[in-house]
């Protein structure tokens, strides 16, 4: 069995993050979004993956993944433009042959892995054509959605004004060679792309078995700021402490992980939280579901609930940083100039909120 990681998006609605980086590369937990993907398939079984990506995007994916060089192969297919989920599958045809494939969407969190929706496929004899994994949500509009009746899926849907069930496709799909047939002539659909939810619905109506697995624990689709925090929160509340680094007139609290070469220094730190190789935290406060990237330098402030890229100063801020994502070599700092206003260097997309001192 082969994977296909969908990396080729995007990611606008992440923009500024995602304006010098592709979202798979975004880090959660201070690990690549895409390095949860890469990893349940290998737990799954699967270490010929398949990685589609976009011509901006490939220089950083392929960087990204050199860390599984020994464990996984990887090959890249381009995708251009990025015309939907089933359009990807199509774009990879050569690379998948007629093996039958794990697609894995790769903005996507899975708390116990993809494990039972592989083991589902094989199941039975014969196996089902397909394995969609499900979760029941409040509000499924902005998702695929599925009907299912006698252990089998019915009927999908792709982002329907009134959904059918509260059962919506989370973003891991087990496919064999059939899906390829269902993608053959393909129309447009939502957003005028080629949707591998219809793809799936024509394949039901062709009398193929598609078989649903509820996800059991956490799922989360990191589209939004937003997302990307809580996934963080999630990936961080699985940590047990590990201090590594040098810690100096600290109190760590619960779940600490500090990484090598990092320094704690007059700081208190409550876990789950995570300080990056070579950070230095100092005279600092640093609050639960909070990841600090690599060389990340806190002084003289206060954070928490909070991503920070790598490389990335805050120093003297006044008042506690708080549900903030903030990117890669980005400078939060007290100005020592005069006048003592707030002086901004921000790029597009970017979105500031200033308490009120
Ligand atoms: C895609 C799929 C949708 C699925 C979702 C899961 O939507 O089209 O069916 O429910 O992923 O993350 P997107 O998030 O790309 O809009």
């Amino acid at each position: 069995m082969k994977g296909l990681i969908l990396a080729a998006g995007l990611g606008t609605r992440l923009r500024p993050i995602t304006s010098l980086r592709p979202k798979p590369t975004i880090s959660v937990a201070n690990r690549p979004l895409i390095h949860y993907a890469v990893d349940d398939l290998l737990d799954a079984g699967i270490d010929e993956v398949g990685v589609v990506v976009s011509p901006d995007t490939e220089a950083d994916l392929r960087a990204a993944l050199e860390p599984y060089a020994e464990r996984a192969s990887f090959a890249f297919v381009v995708q251009d433009p990025p015309e939907g989920l089933a359009h990807a599958v199509l774009v990879a045809r050569d690379f998948l042959g007629d093996d039958p494939f794990v697609m894995y969407l790769s903005d996507n969190l899975f708390e116990h892995g993809i494990r039972p929706f592989v083991e589902a496929f094989h199941a039975g004899e014969p196996g089902p054509n397909a394995v969609l994994a499900l979760v029941r949500v409040a509000d499924p509009r902005a998702f695929g959605v599925a009907q299912i009746q006698d252990g089998r899926v019915t009927a999908l849907v792709e982002k329907p004004e009134v959904p059918p069930s509260d059962l919506a496709v989370a973003g891991v799909y087990v496919f064999d060679r059939s899906i390829h047939d269902a993608i053959d002539g393909l129309p447009r659909g939502a957003k005028d792309e080629y949707q591998i939810t219809d793809a799936i619905a024509r394949l039901i109506d062709r009398g193929g078995r598609v078989v649903p697995v509820e996800v059991t624990g956490y799922w989360k689709d990191t589209g939004k700021p937003e997302d990307v925090l809580d996934a963080n929160r999630l990936e961080l509340s699985r940590l047990r402490r590990d201090v590594r680094g040098t810690v100096e007139h600290a109190d760590l609290i619960g779940e600490v992980v500090i990484d090598e070469g990092a320094t704690v220094r007059n700081a208190t730190v409550v876990g789950p939280a995570r300080i990056g190789p070579g950070a230095t935290v100092a005279d600092a406060y640093v609050g639960p579901f909070t990841s600090l990237g690599a060389g990340v330098e806190l002084v003289d402030a206060e954070i928490e609930y909070a991503v920070v890229g790598a490389g990335s100063t805050i120093r003297g801020v006044a008042g506690r940083i708080q549900g903030s994502l903030i990117g890669e070599d980005v400078a939060v700092v007290a100005t020592t100039r005069r006048p003592a206003t707030h002086r901004l260097t921000v790029g597009d997309k970017s979105r500031i909120e200033l308490a009120e001192s």
